[in-house]
Formats: C-alpha cells, structure tokens, sequence
C-alpha cells in the first residue's frame, strides 16, 4: 500500500491538539477519574496517575502519532505500510473493531446525556426527592423507546461531523465545542468549591492518603490513564495521520495529556465539593451521574431555584459536549478504515459504521430493560462489551503498539516522527525508546493480567 502523501489535514496545529484532547476528554474523565481518585487516596492516586500518563500514556501516544503520521493512512491500513505482509495489521484490525464496539455502547450513555440535558433545560427535575430520581433513572433507562431515539440522535449527529470531513467537520467541531466546555467546566467548578461545606469535598478529593495506595490503585490508575487518553485502538494514530508535517508530536502528545489531566481534576472539583455540601457520599458509575448528582444539584443550590437550573443544565451540556467530541474520534477510526481499505467514499463509509453502529448499540441499550437478562459471560451486554474493550482490548493494544514501535519500527523513522526529520532536538530519545522497549510493555503486561485476575 502506498502512503498517500495528498491526505487532508488538520488546517492548523491547535486545531490538531484540540481534536485529540476532544477524544481523549470524555465521559470517563467526568464519573470515572474522579471517583477513583476520591476512593483511592486522593492527591496519592492523582500522583500516581500523573506518573502513569508520563511514563505510559505520552510515550504510546507519540508512538501512535509517529505511526499515523509517517503512514497518513487509517490504522490498519498503518501497519500495511510499515510492516507489509507481516501480522501486524492484526493489531490495527483489532483497533477498528474496539473502536466499533466502544461507539456502540458509549453512545448508548452518550444518549442519556441528551435526555438529561433536555429534561434540565426543561426544568424537568425541580423538585424531585432522592426517590423521584432514582425512579426516573430506572423508568428512563428502561424504556426502549426512549433510550433508544437519544442514542440514534447522538449517533446521527456524530454521522454528520464526520461526513462533513476532517477539517470542516472534525477540526471545527473540536474548535467550537473544546474552548466551550473548558469555560463550562470552569465555572462550574468555581460554583462548586464556593458551596457552603464543600471543603470536605475537597479534601476527599486531594488530602494525600498514602495509606490507600495498593498495587491494585497502580494498576487501576494505568487502567484510567489508558481509557482516558483513548490509547491503544489507533484513534489517536488515525488523527495524527491528519497532522501537518511541522507539528511537534511530543508538544501535542504532552498538550492533550495536560488538557486531559486537568479537564479530570476539575471535574472532580465540580461533584465532591457540591456531593459533600448536601451530606451525599459518592459512588461509582452510571448512577452516580445521572442518579445521585441531579438530586445533589437540586439541594445545593436548591434555595436560588435559577441557580440550580442553570447549574443542572450546565453541567448536562457539558457532559453532551465530553462525550460528543469523543465518540466522533471513535467513529473517525472505523470510517477512515472502511473509506480506505473497502474503497467506499466517506459518506458511505460513514453511513456503513452508523448503520452496523446503530444496530449493535441496540443491544446495549435494552441491556438496561427488557434484554436485562441476556448474559455473555455474566454480564449484561453493555458491561460484557465494556469489559472486553476497556480491560482487554485496549491494554492489548496498547501493549502491542509499544512493542511495534520500540521494537520493529526502523529506529530512523521513528526519530524521524519525533524529531520532524531532524528540525526538533530530542534530548530523550533513549529514553523513550527505553519505555517503548521495556518499561511500557512490562508495565501494561501486568495491568493486564491484573485486569484479567490471572496475576
Ligand atoms: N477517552 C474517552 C473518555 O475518557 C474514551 C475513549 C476511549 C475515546 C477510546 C476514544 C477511544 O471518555
């Protein structure tokens, strides 16, 4: 296969970085960070983390954008140009389908964002009891119609970004919409820290709790920094194959891992301080967002009504906006795959992956209701595919991604990448093949075999 050197790119270098912060920035930088970190020993584990996105998460994601960018082709289309004939496309394969399978599901709670933001808008959840919520969240989820339609809505609008092609669509999305929820976060963590009591909230949040730190909040917080940067299924290689030739891939590897970083400390700022304010403790998963945190909402700033209006909605549209910009990078890395490698044109790759798309999410999307009982492995549909991706697919993948790069990639092109042909001074460069060589695959090995409780 031919590198194909008259490829769109991405019109500018911010809109670059803002793209791939926009995928890596989602739904789990907004329950999942935040929980982990409050449950694990607070600034202890953010220290952790942000040694895991240093030493684990820049280097594979310099890797996938040197490999993107030197074969501007989608990811598996990647490895037919840097290791022709070889099993190596496997792992660009294995990337497509996790990316299909992720969009699938995420777009099923992406949806939830969108009936959530309506009924806020709609001032839907004035004045509901704790009970009123947990009853909506139940009666809602459960219903096929209604979780249904909000996914395909989602899905519909991430069919017209990417249709409308990389630099319109994608490139002036992420411009739009990431300096849109930057602001939003903003302000409501301001709100959020000045509630009365929220000091306990911050302290769950960022009191160092050395005590909580086990080899287990090691592996669950290289887990999180993978799943947060969205490494290891090629999405970030298959935008990088839309970066110009003069972008710096560590400053936009080390932009995103900031942007991302610190969108996840923020948002923690948002739900402890408001969550320990009203005397609610949190907990994990979906229902914390869209069970427990409506109601908080509603009885922290319950005494000005306008107030927890607008903060309710707010906080809604910013969870659209998180989850928006990351499931179009999703939908990106199976529709340059489907327009390069099956020779459609983009809209028809396109519609082939919201289509197939659509139809898989289905089944996550009654898993919470009438399919309930529908068990792979025993686990609901969406918690099967959850699992299979988030915990074995991408850890693979990004174990593999590593090993392509520090091992059989010609050490050239990968100075090459990293240095733009020499302009750039990399004064780590043994170091990082040094990571990419040994300390990143060791160290995802073991999260690996953690996840699967084999160590
Ligand atoms: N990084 C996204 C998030 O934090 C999820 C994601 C995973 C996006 C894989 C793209 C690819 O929610």
């Amino acid at each position: 296969m031919e590198t194909n050197q008259n490829r769109v790119n991405f019109g500018s270098k911010i809109g670059a970085i803002l793209a791939a912060a926009g995928s890596a920035v989602g739904l789990g930088n907004i329950w999942r960070f935040p929980y982990e970190t409050g449950n694990h020993g607070g600034a202890a584990f953010i220290l952790i983390y942000l040694l895991c996105i240093v030493v684990l998460g820049l280097p594979i994601m310099m890797a996938e954008f040197a490999i993107g960018r030197h074969s501007r082709a989608n990811t598996a289309g990647a490895y037919k140009v840097l290791a022709p004939g070889t099993p190596w496309r496997g792992v660009g394969y294995m990337g497509v389908l996790a990316g299909f399978l992720i969009l699938s599901y995420y777009s099923v709670v992406a949806g939830w964002t969108l009936e959530y933001t309506w009924q806020a808008v709609g001032n839907g959840f004035a004045g509901m009891n704790a009970e009123g919520y947990t009853q909506f969240f139940a009666d809602f989820s459960a219903n096929p119609w209604r979780s249904l339609l909000w996914m395909l809505v989602f899905m519909l609008m991430t069919h017209w970004v990417i249709i409308k092609g990389v630099k319109k669509g994608i490139e002036k999305s992420a411009k739009i919409m990431m300096p849109v929820l930057f602001i939003l976060i903003l302000v409501l963590a301001v709100c959020s820290v000045m509630l009365p009591g929220a000091g306990a909230g911050l302290e769950f949040l960022l009191k160092p709790d050395f005590s909580k730190v086990t080899p287990d909040v090691f592996l669950g917080a290289m887990g999180q920094a993978f799943f947060s940067l969205s490494l290891g299924l090629g999405c970030l290689s298959t935008y990088a194959s839309y970066f110009g030739k003069d972008t710096n891939l560590s400053k936009t590897a080390l932009s995103v891992g900031l942007i991302d970083t610190l969108v996840a400390i923020t948002a923690g700022l948002i739900i402890f301080p408001a969550a320990f304010s009203v005397g609610v403790s949190p907990d994990a998963g979906p229902s914390f967002l869209f069970i427990t945190l409506p109601n908080v909402f509603q009885m922290a700033f319950g005494s000005v009504p306008f107030l927890a209006y607008i903060f309710s909605v707010m906080f809604y549209v910013l969870l659209a906006l998180a989850a928006f910009t990351s499931t179009i990078s999703m939908h990106e890395v199976v529709t340059a795959f489907v327009h390069e490698d099956w020779k459609l044109s983009r809209t028809k790759a396109a519609w082939c992956v919201t289509i197939f798309c659509t139809l898989l999410g289905v089944f996550s999307a009654l898993s919470f209701g009438v399919l309930a009982d529908m068990k792979i492995f025993g686990l609901t549909f969406f918690d099967f595919l959850d699992t299979l991706t988030s915990k074995v697919m991408l850890p693979l993948g990004g174990m593999l991604i590593s090993v392509f790069a520090g091992w059989y990639l010609d050490r050239r092109i990968v100075w090459e990448e990293i240095s733009n042909n020499g302009s750039l001074k990399v004064p780590f460069f043994k170091l990082y093949i040094f990571i990419l060589k040994f300390v990143a695959p060791i160290a995802i090995g073991f999260i690996f075999l953690n996840e699967l409780g084999l160590w």
